[in-house]
């Protein structure tokens, strides 16, 4: 559940390093503001006593003239508290308006259904997970109207606008579960704008991002492939709708049989996608630019499985996927051999 310990009943549990700027100007503005309120409100009290309108003519203070000394001290003094109150909360808003070089950058995609966190690995949630005495950053859009990053445990407060990125950050301090919402009217449903910040110590949140970034944890080859399709990048290049973006779509590439810029006639086999991930400028598709970023070391066998299984269901000829583990792919001859082609054309992907 979400934390809800105060140390003060004028503000949330302060948990994160954010506070310190925020705390003090707050209370210091708010105790002159009192004073100011009582003096106020006194002072008009024993004037009403001590001067009471005394016959039909009277003007109140009848002809006293002002105090000139005393105006000019009112004056400054009400001067005095608004240049104590910049003074005091501009040291934290300025540190609150620039995150820390090297802060651990998250993505937040705001909406009417709610908060998305895109952690540096790729790893995306719908509850934001942090380290303690460890800054984050968060680079925050909406894709409908405004919302707000509001955490006030953390003393964090930033509206997202449309069409901008909004950048907040926060240190937190103390480990625990702080609520995270939407502070300003987004819909109708604007009361499920709510998630958490969940602030781990260091460790435990590598523990965290280690079991909750294993994408074949709960999920069959098919769906670990959908998903690293989008979290490795390949989704900016290659459709899964028959459409030609940077490389060839996704779709009927498995099975189907196409020609290289060398005019050697391939069939996208296991063992032939798994080339084209590995190695994929090697050879080229007749048509495209050898652009893909080769994913040698960045990517595992396990995962390449899962994309090879992916890509099986988007394909005519993707038949039965070979288990739930197709680590163990069958290993496919290569059809390099050039296959003298006068038969039906290589299956048009890539679309027109
Ligand atoms: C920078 C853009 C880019 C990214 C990112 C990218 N690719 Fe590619 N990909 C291409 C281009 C261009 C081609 C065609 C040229 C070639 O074969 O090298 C291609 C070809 C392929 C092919 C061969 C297609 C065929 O028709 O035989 C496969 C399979 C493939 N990519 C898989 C992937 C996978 C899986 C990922 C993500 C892990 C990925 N690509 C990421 C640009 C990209």
């Amino acid at each position: 559940m979400i934390a809800t310990a105060t140390t003060s009943s004028w503000l949330p549990q302060a948990a994160s390093t954010q506070s310190q700027g925020v705390d003090p100007a707050f209370y210091g503005v708010y105790v002159v503001g009192a004073f100011a309120v009582i003096l106020v409100a006194g002072l008009a009290m024993t004037f009403v006593r001590q001067f009471p309108r005394k016959g039909e003519n009277e003007r109140g203070l009848g002809d006293a003239r002002p105090n000139v000394k005393l105006q000019a001290a009112w004056v400054l003094a009400a001067l005095g508290v608004a240049i104590y109150a910049f003074t005091a909360g501009l040291p934290g808003f300025l540190d609150a308006n620039a995150a820390p070089w090297m802060s651990y950058r998250v993505l937040v995609a705001t909406s009417q259904d709610g908060y998305k966190f895109t952690y540096p690995n790729g790893h995306i949630a719908d509850t934001l997970h942090v380290a303690i005495n460890r800054p984050v950053r968060l680079d925050a859009t909406t894709a409908d109207v405004i919302h707000t990053l509001h955490a006030p445990a953390l003393r964090l407060n930033e509206p997202v606008l449309p069409g901008r990125t909004a950048q907040a950050w926060f240190n937190a301090t103390t480990p625990g579960t702080y609520e995270l919402r939407s502070a300003v009217y987004g819909g109708d449903r604007y009361q499920d704008m709510r998630t958490a910040v969940v602030a781990h110590n260091p460790a435990d949140f590598d523990a965290w991002m280690i079991r909750v970034s294993d994408v074949f944890a709960g999920r069959t080859m098919e769906q670990a492939g959908e998903l690293l399709y989008v979290t490795k990048g390949c989704k900016t290049c290659h459709s899964i709708d028959g459409s030609k973006l940077v490389g060839p779509s996704f779709k009927n590439v498995f099975g189907h049989q196409f020609d290289t810029r060398e005019g050697v006639r391939i069939t996208a086999d296991e063992a032939y996608i798994k080339e084209s991930i590995l190695k994929p400028n090697v050879s080229v598709i007749a048509g495209f630019e050898p652009v893909m970023t080769p994913f040698e070391g960045k990517i595992t066998d396990k995962e390449i499985a899962g994309l090879t299984a992916y890509l099986r269901t988007l394909s005519d000829l993707g038949g039965k996927p070979a288990g739930a583990d197709s680590t163990t792919a069958k290993p496919a001859g290569k059809e390099v051999a050039a296959v003298a082609a006068p038969a039906a054309p290589a299956t048009p992907h890539g679309g027109k």
